[in-house]
């Protein structure tokens, strides 16, 4: 164990005054729903009325939804216990950046939070944590919330690199300043998202114990932003893995797609949330 993980999980035991480590997870649990490049629109107004029914008033419930759709769900959603949140932003304001979609134009059209930092966007569109960190500030100056996604590729995985990866990204894309209770992270080891090779309750719990005693160096071990899981959580594992220490939710892809499957989660969270309470 490096001085930094051996530091870090004392750091999270002093968070606890009874010397366990125990859940954190903020007010409330969390289920985020990354659509991603989905649905066509015809679909994602019939599933947005069907989640708009549905009574979770306990945990708290965000769409994270194609650009174009923001606006139309928004409406949509009027008054719907759900949060409506974009993919990503740009770090400027404004400007030549064409395709781009800056953090004001989302809270213009309806969202509250943006998700930044996918790895998706990192493999694909080469973002840094650098970068991301620039996007975290253009979206908090905008009053967006953040979730940041930070997570290791199989390959550092099987280097034994998963957790080091881990703290650099949150190290190096967490800015200076920034106010945890607008901070939300989501831990999606890369290799499992849309996989179906959901990590293990003791891979995700000793990865999040990791990344709690990082925030905790940061912003004070009572103010840890709450910390999700996300990779191919379905309506059958998410039960156990809300059960897991430290997990404050999840970040659901593929499942998030069909609102009965979604609709399980969000019970499971429920349950998870009130079994702590
Ligand atoms: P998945 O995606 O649930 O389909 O694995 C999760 C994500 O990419 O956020």
């Amino acid at each position: 164990m490096t001085p930094l993980l051996a530091g870090a999980v004392f750091t999270a035991r002093q968070a606890c005054s009874d010397g366990q480590v125990k859940k954190k997870r903020g007010a409330d649990m969390i289920v985020a729903a990354n659509w991603k490049m989905n649905p066509a629109l015809d679909q994602a107004a019939v599933l947005a009325t069907a989640l708009a029914s549905q009574p979770f008033f306990e945990i708290k419930r965000i769409l994270f939804v194609p650009h174009p759709y923001l606006v139309p769900m928004s409406v949509r959603l009027t008054g719907a216990p759900l949060q409506i949140g974009g993919q990503d932003c740009h770090f400027a304001d404004h400007g030549a950046y064409t395709g781009d979609v800056s953090a004001g134009m989302l809270r213009d059209c309806g969202a509250s939070t943006v998700l930044l930092g996918h790895s998706e966007r990192r493999s694909a569109h080469g973002e840094s944590s650098d970068l991301v960190a620039q996007k975290i500030k253009a979206a908090l100056a905008q009053n967006l919330d953040v979730v940041l996604c930070v997570g290791e590729t199989k390959a550092e995985r099987d280097d034994k690199k998963a957790e080091q990866v881990v703290i650099d990204q949150l190290q190096a894309s967490i800015p200076d300043n920034t106010p945890p209770t607008r901070l939300t992270i989501a831990y999606e080891p890369v290799w499992a998202i849309g996989t179906g090779a959901v990590a293990s309750p003791d891979d995700i719990g000793a990865m999040h114990h990791i990344i709690a005693s990082v925030l905790s160096e940061r912003f004070g071990a009572g103010a840890l932003p709450p910390i999700l899981y996300g990779g191919s959580v379905n309506a059958e594992n998410a039960g156990s893995i809300f059960a897991v220490p430290l997990v404050g939710g999840a970040l659901v892809g593929g499942a998030s797609l069909d609102a009965d499957a979604f609709a399980a989660i969000c019970t499971a969270a429920q349950l998870a949330s009130r079994n702590e309470g």
